[in-house]
């Protein structure tokens, strides 16, 4: 018999710390910089995000996220056998923020990693799970994409800062005989290194490049709209669907304007679309699993219904996730 992969348990976490659109204005305008709240939410549709206090990192984020998770899943961290964080702001160089995660939860033992493919990083850790479950590797993972973008956004270049935010979502994924994850499909494109990264490292004690987020935003519009549509349609060819079959689309929550155009092109009413990118922002990894968690607690996605996750992002990095919750 064919062993899947489902989520039974999924968990969020936004840190404590709003700030709307007009909060971001009077702050940036103290520097200088001069934004609006109807430029931010007519090209994005962010009306706030959240940003962590100095001292809370990755892992704290993806801890708060995980625990929910957990319990939601009925099971206790020593019941975990693998962990993957996703993620492009870990707590620092190595070890990986899965591991910091791991020891603050008490689920020692297990393998954990961090899996880095930015705003397509849930989807990539979810297939890498779905992965391990089917080979036998794994029966119960705890995955999450949990990000702290605050720390690397430049507060002097409007076209960048007002996008983004930080937060954490969290699932359980665990060996099952039924669907669960139907099939994925991911993808990478590394000549497109340049139009969206943070080109800094550290060398000798020093931050080496310019280590804050750079961005070509109409390049990277353009590929997202074109990857997400064939990506889509892959992942539903795979598992021989097509897009009447989806109950829901759960994009990365990165811009309305890309959510809007994504639907269209897989016709899809955005009646079918969650929809949570006007109160967190861009939050990388992190915004899939915080969009579905949003959507099982609310009640607007059901047991039983069949989901499209879609992540894209630097590197470039796109991919799907089908799967029947
Ligand atoms: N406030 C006010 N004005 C601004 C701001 C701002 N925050 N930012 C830019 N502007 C101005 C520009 O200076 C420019 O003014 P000008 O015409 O006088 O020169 C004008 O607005 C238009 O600038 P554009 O860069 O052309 O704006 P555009 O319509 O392309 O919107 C945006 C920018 C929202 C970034 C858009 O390109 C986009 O959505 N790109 C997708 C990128 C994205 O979502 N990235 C997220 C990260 S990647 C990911 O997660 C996949």
């Amino acid at each position: 018999m064919r062993r899947y992969s489902r989520i039974t348990g999924t968990g969020s976490y936004l840190p404590p710390r709003r700030v709307t659109n007009a909060d971001l204005v009077a702050e940036l305008a103290q520097g200088g910089i001069e934004t609006s709240d109807e430029w931010i939410v007519e090209r994005t549709g962010i009306r706030a995000r959240h940003f962590a206090a100095p001292d809370v990192t990755c892992s704290d984020l993806g801890l708060e996220a995980a625990r929910k998770a957990l319990e939601a899943a009925g099971c206790q961290p020593q019941d975990i056998d693998l962990i993957i964080v996703a993620t492009s702001t870990p707590d620092m160089v190595f070890p990986s923020a899965a591991c910091i995660l791991q020891n603050k939860l008490g689920a020692n033992g297990c393998p954990a990693f961090d899996v880095q493919a930015v705003c397509s990083g849930f989807v990539y850790a979810l297939t890498v799970a779905d992965a391990m479950i089917q080979t036998g590797a794994a029966k119960r993972a705890l995955v999450v994409g949990a990000e702290v973008f605050s720390r690397i956004l430049d507060f002097k270049d409007r076209t960048t800062c007002v996008l983004f935010g930080d937060g954490a979502g969290a699932v359980v994924l665990e060996a099952s005989d039924t669907p669960g994850i139907l099939a994925s499909d991911l993808h990478a494109d590394g000549r497109y290194v340049d139009i969206l990264c943070v080109p800094g490292n550290v060398a000798g004690g020093a931050v080496l490049g310019d280590p804050v987020l750079k961005m070509d935003g109409q390049a990277v519009f353009k590929l997202a709209v074109g990857v997400l549509d064939k990506a889509a349609r892959a992942t539903l060819a795979k598992a021989n669907l097509t897009d009447a079959d989806i109950d829901w689309l759960i994009p990365h929550q990165a811009n309305i304007r890309i959510m809007l155009s994504t639907a269209k092109k897989l016709k899809l009413s955005m009646d079918k679309v969650v929809v949570t990118v006007d109160q967190h922002g861009n939050t990388s990894a992190a915004s899939i699993p915080l969009a579905l968690d949003h959507a099982v607690r609310s009640g607007q996605v059901k047991k039983g219904e069949t989901l499209l996750l879609e992540g894209v992002g630097g590197g470039f990095t796109w991919g799907a996730v089908l799967l029947k919750l």
